[in-house]
């Protein structure tokens, strides 16, 4: 018993010492320091003039392992095309993950400042150039403090989150193996800068599209019995597809059902041979997922055939793969509530309701044993209703990327210091990186 006391004792001395060396807000301290802000919005700006879309973040791959090669971090590349790796600490497990994507939109800038966008018809509206910016700030306090990682941390540099399952390719490529815990980050104008916001269990929806083609018998719209009319089909089947959320699921469990696409005919006296219709749905658990797509090809097929039409459902899996629901872990959000508590504050640490937008970060969920997704507050006072993502008039609040990065990093460094331990115990611990 006494021997067990001394040991918790020297643990506790131990973790106090610990944190008065790397306490998570020396680590803000650090990413506040004027050469390091500049630094970042040096390279948050470079990145914004030019946005590149998914799997052609050419310019954007090379900038960054530039400066990974000059803080003096490994590295390996590429993965899904541009997508990049990155490894700080020993080399060994355990292993966490620290996640940002590269892509920009096909959005033409409106926003008139000395950084817009040099590429006519493409911007970084999602704030892309920010996340990548702030993982290379986590990148450099980490290196800084090497010597104090126990274990490795995994840097990584998604291509393609804008529904070109980048994340999908990358896990696919084996950029997550051996990966204990990754953590995944948003700007957001929701919440005001010095804020971070989250929340356990269900934080995005999972997210899936679906486009029919719905075929009768076009002929003369004055003698409709010799047709077979596609488009009165359609329009019973779109609101036939309402009571899939409004009858069928849980008002409980929140789903989404958008038919977003009706395409047919042309002509004011033409019935055409065929309707198109597609559009999104959404819901937060694999389950209410599965059923509500096997419900939409069964209601589609089936009340199409009421009007005697056919009618073939395609749910885009090759091109929109399904994206699952973006779900905490709830022991990491403790975690995240402890780490990003220390760097802006209790009271700064928002719990957030969960979106019916979804994330590519959602893939790693299946890949990683533990996945946690964070936003990070960027809104000023003059701001109010800033502006949103997606918006050719999106602006990034480049106060915030100190807090990103910071958070990032300590949120990986306490994470092995903590948990390291008991990790190595249920991972093998020579499981290790091929060229580490
Ligand atoms: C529907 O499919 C059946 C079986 O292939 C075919 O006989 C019928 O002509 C089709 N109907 C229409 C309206 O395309
Ligand atoms: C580590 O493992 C021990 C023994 O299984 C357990 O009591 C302790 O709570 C674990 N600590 C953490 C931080 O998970
Ligand atoms: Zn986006
Ligand atoms: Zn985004």
């Amino acid at each position: 018993m006494d021997f067990f006391k001394r040991v918790s004792l020297l643990l506790f001395i131990v973790s106090i010492l610990f944190d008065s060396t790397s306490g998570s807000s020396v680590l803000l301290e650090r990413a506040q320091e004027l050469e390091f802000t500049d630094w970042m919005i040096g390279i948050r700006r470079r990145l914004h003039e030019n946005p590149e879309l998914g799997y052609e973040e050419f310019e954007t791959s090379k900038l960054i392992r530039k400066e990974l090669d000059s803080m003096g971090i490994e590295y390996k590349h590429p993965f899904a095309v541009t997508g990049i790796v990155g490894f700080i600490g020993t080399g060994k497990a355990p292993f966490v993950g620290l996640r940002a994507d590269m892509d920009a939109l096909p959005i033409q800038e409106s926003v008139e400042w000395e950084h817009k966008s040099k590429v006519p018809g493409k911007m970084h509206a999602c704030g892309h150039d920010a996340h990548v910016t702030m993982l290379l700030g986590a990148a450099k306090i980490l290196q800084e403090r090497k010597s104090e990682i126990q274990g490795t941390v995994v840097l990584i540099f998604q291509p393609a989150e804008e529904g070109g399952g980048g994340a999908k390719r990358m896990i696919d490529e084996g950029a997550v193996q051996n990966i204990d815990a990754i953590f995944g980050f948003h700007i957001t104008g929701a919440f005001p800068v010095g804020t971070v916001a989250s929340r356990p269990g269900p934080i995005m929806a999972g997210s899936g599209f679906f486009e029919a083609v719905i075929t009768g018998k076009g002929g003369h719209a004055a003698i409709p019995q010799h047709t077979i009319d596609p488009i009165i089909a359609a329009s019973n089947v779109v609101v036939s597809l309402q009571h899939l959320i409004s009858r069928e699921a849980d008002p409980l469990d929140s789903q989404v059902l958008t038919v977003a696409k009706f395409q047919g005919g042309g002509a004011f006296n033409v019935i055409p041979d065929s309707v198109t219709i597609g559009g999104t749905f959404r819901a937060f658990s694999k389950e209410s997922f599965m059923q509500l797509r096997q419900r939409i090809e069964e209601v589609i097929v089936r009340q199409a055939s009421v009007q005697r039409c056919n009618a073939t459902v395609d749910f885009l899996s090759y091109t929109h793969p399904f994206s699952p629901p973006t779900t905490n872990n709830p022991f990491l959000h403790t975690h995240f509530q402890k780490v990003a508590s220390d760097i802006v504050g209790p009271a700064n640490v928002i719990e957030v309701q969960p979106v019916m937008g979804s994330e590519d970060f959602a893939f790693f969920s299946d890949a990683v044993p533990a996945t946690h997704y964070y936003f990070v507050g960027m809104r000023t006072d003059s701001d109010g209703h800033s502006t949103s993502v997606h918006s050719p008039f999106f602006t990034i609040n480049e106060a915030a990327l100190s807090y990103g990065a910071a958070l990032h990093a300590s949120l990986a460094l306490n994470y092995l210091s903590e948990f390291g331990v008991n990790l190595s115990n249920t991972v093998n611990v020579d499981a290790a990186y091929d060229e580490l």
